[in-house]
């Protein structure tokens, strides 16, 4: 948000629309606030926190795509691959709420966004997460305003690596509280 003071300001203008500054916000408020809801998509699709998911073993002889593997070889599925895939977004590489927002503004869901992984070992602390993500992040943009403490361009959003996950960078910023 302070790298992009621009869509902070729309946040807050959908968080003051929808939820005003009386109340708290709530997990249903998410389907009113779509630019937001994309907002927080596009930046877990580009912290891209658990790149290679975590390993799996293939339980028994496998073909897949022509290929065979043999049971008990340990897979990393890259979910890398898919987060950023040049076929799989309008903007791979760069922020861009719009790779989850439709053209009349809704929010548009992405088969590519995978980031809690995929069927029978997906994480199951995705609702969790999700959740928190939503509540933290409307509640601190309703309350704040987040700004740099240094110029915008010095500011690198691409994560750094730690151990086998991403981590964002730290920078020191200012919060003032909305009037
Ligand atoms: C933004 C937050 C989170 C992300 C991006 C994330 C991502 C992932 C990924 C990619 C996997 C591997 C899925 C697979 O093997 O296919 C995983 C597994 C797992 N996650 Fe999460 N996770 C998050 C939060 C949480 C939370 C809050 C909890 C618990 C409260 C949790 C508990 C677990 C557990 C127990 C597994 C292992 C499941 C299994 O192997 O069957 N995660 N997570």
């Amino acid at each position: 948000m302070q790298k992009y003071p621009h869509v902070q300001e729309r946040i807050q203008r959908e968080i003051d629309d929808v939820i005003g500054s009386s109340r708290c916000p709530s997990v249903q408020d998410r389907q009113n606030l779509p630019y937001t809801d994309a907002v927080i998509h596009e930046i877990q699709r580009t912290m891209d926190l658990a790149p290679t998911s975590l390993p799996h073993k293939m339980m028994r002889d496998t073909e897949f795509k022509g290929y065979c593997i043999p049971k008990d070889t340990m897979v990393l599925p890259l979910l890398s691959s898919v987060l950023s895939g040049p076929k799989l977004w309008k903007n791979p590489h760069t922020f861009d709420p719009g790779n989850f927002l439709a053209e009349d503004g809704s929010f548009k869901k992405a088969d590519a966004f995978l980031p809690f992984g995929l069927g029978k070992r997906v994480c199951p602390g995705e609702g969790l997460a999700r959740m928190a993500l939503f509540l933290f992040f409307t509640s601190l943009l309703q309350r704040f305003t987040f700004s740099s403490t240094q110029p915008l361009e010095e500011i690198d959003i691409s994560p750094e690596c730690s151990s086998f996950g991403k981590v964002p960078r730290s920078y020191h910023c200012y919060a003032t509280l909305r009037s």
